[in-house]
């Protein structure tokens, strides 16, 4: 099974934690779309997109890269973090359209916030994700395998 996690995650990597501790427990492929453009995703059997929640939005570069790169007909699966811990999946709707994509779950935590006037009040959700989180997310990742 060839399983790989395109990220973006550019406020405090908060993201990026979350998809580090399922790469390195399941020997997940991991790429950062703010990096890399584009990638032949064909050969892969599940592709997840992760992102911070940005303005109810995922990363615009993540959205560019399924628009791009996401092949018809694939599994996928999304991970996000937020300051407000809700499915913001949605908003990739748009990206994913005409792709025939079945989406296997979403995860989404808290995630440690510094923007605008949180900062004056030190951030919310700080230490998020926390080894919790990290535990969680590696049983989703676990149960979408079971699906596949
Ligand atoms: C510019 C900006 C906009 C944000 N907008 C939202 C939002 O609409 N809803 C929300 O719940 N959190 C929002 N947040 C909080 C982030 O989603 C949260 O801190 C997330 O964990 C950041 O992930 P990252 O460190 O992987 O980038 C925003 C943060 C920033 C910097």
């Amino acid at each position: 099974m060839k399983s790989i996690i395109i990220c973006a995650s550019t406020h405090h990597g908060n993201t990026r934690k979350v998809v580090d501790a399922i790469a390195e427990k399941f020997g997940v492929e991991v790429v950062d779309s703010t990096v890399v453009t584009a990638k032949d995703l064909s050969d892969y059997d599940l592709i997840g997109f992760a992102s911070g929640i940005y303005a109810a939005n995922f990363h615009p570069s993540i959205q560019r890269f399924a628009e791009n790169n996401l092949p018809k007909d694939k599994k996928i699966f999304y991970i996000m973090t937020s300051a407000m811990d809700k499915d913001f999946s949605k908003s990739m709707s748009g990206s994913i359209a005409g792709k025939n994509a079945e989406c296997l779950g979403a995860f989404s935590c808290k995630g440690y916030n510094t923007f605008g006037p949180f900062k004056l009040v030190g951030g919310t959700a700080k230490g998020r994700p926390n080894e919790e989180d990290l535990a969680a997310a590696c049983k989703f990742y676990e149960d979408i395998v079971a699906k596949l």
